[in-house]
């Protein structure tokens, strides 16, 4: 499966490679990322270097780096994965830097892979639906995904630890035809 590089306006998205180590290290360790992302696991620094310097050879998802034009500098990720090419269907996940939340970064990249995911071959990869997880907790990305045309499916009530309290987590995804309303919405000349 070949690993795009996908243009935006902000940003530009382009394979993880070894070079992010140190980025992904400080995104992945981050106390409030962490929280809103309901990570536990823990990985050493040698297990992140190893990671971001093979993940663009793995089968079946695709990594990308959010970058700007200017600058390759890591600043985030956003991850298809689980790509299932008989059932058309993928997962998808995504996590900015500490310092680079709220820029608008987030947002125009969900857009660039929605429309890579969506797109058909070979300029995309033709898929049917796009799902994800989010966390009670963390309106602020259900809100995100919202916006760009996911709907709630379900809740796994108080399925994860949040320090002493329970939270749910919500169920999300969004299908071709969604994405296409979504678009027609945000520009009625396509
Ligand atoms: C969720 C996340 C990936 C979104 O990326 P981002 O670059 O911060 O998103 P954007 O700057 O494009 O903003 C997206 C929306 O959130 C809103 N937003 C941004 N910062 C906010 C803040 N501090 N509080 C509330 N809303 C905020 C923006 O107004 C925007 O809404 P709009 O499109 O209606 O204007 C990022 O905030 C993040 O990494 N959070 C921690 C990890 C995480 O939650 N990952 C998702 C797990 S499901």
């Amino acid at each position: 499966m070949d690993k795009p590089t996908l243009q935006g306006e902000l940003v530009v998205l382009r394979p993880v490679a070894a070079r992010d180590a140190a980025a992904m290290w400080e995104m992945v360790n981050d106390p409030e990322g962490r929280r809103l992302t309901g990570t536990v696991v823990e990985h050493t620094r040698e297990q992140t270097d190893a990671w971001c310097a093979t993940v663009s050879g793995r089968e079946g998802r695709i990594d990308l780096a959010i970058t700007q034009h200017d600058s390759d500098e890591f600043l985030g990720e956003i991850v298809l994965m689980d790509i299932d090419e008989h059932d058309a269907n993928a997962s998808l996940r995504m996590s900015m830097r500490p310092g680079q939340r709220g820029r608008g970064f987030g947002g125009e990249a969900i857009g660039l892979v929605l429309e890579h995911a969506f797109a058909s071959p070979p300029h995309g990869l033709g898929l049917h639906r796009v799902a994800l997880d989010v966390l009670e907790i963390n309106p602020r990305a259900r809100m995100l995904y919202e916006s760009h045309g996911f709907e709630v499916e379900g809740r796994l009530r108080e399925v994860h630890r949040d320090g002493e309290f329970w939270t749910d987590v919500i169920v999300m995804a969004i299908l071709e035809d969604d994405y296409r309303a979504a678009q027609q919405v945000q520009d009625p000349e396509r």
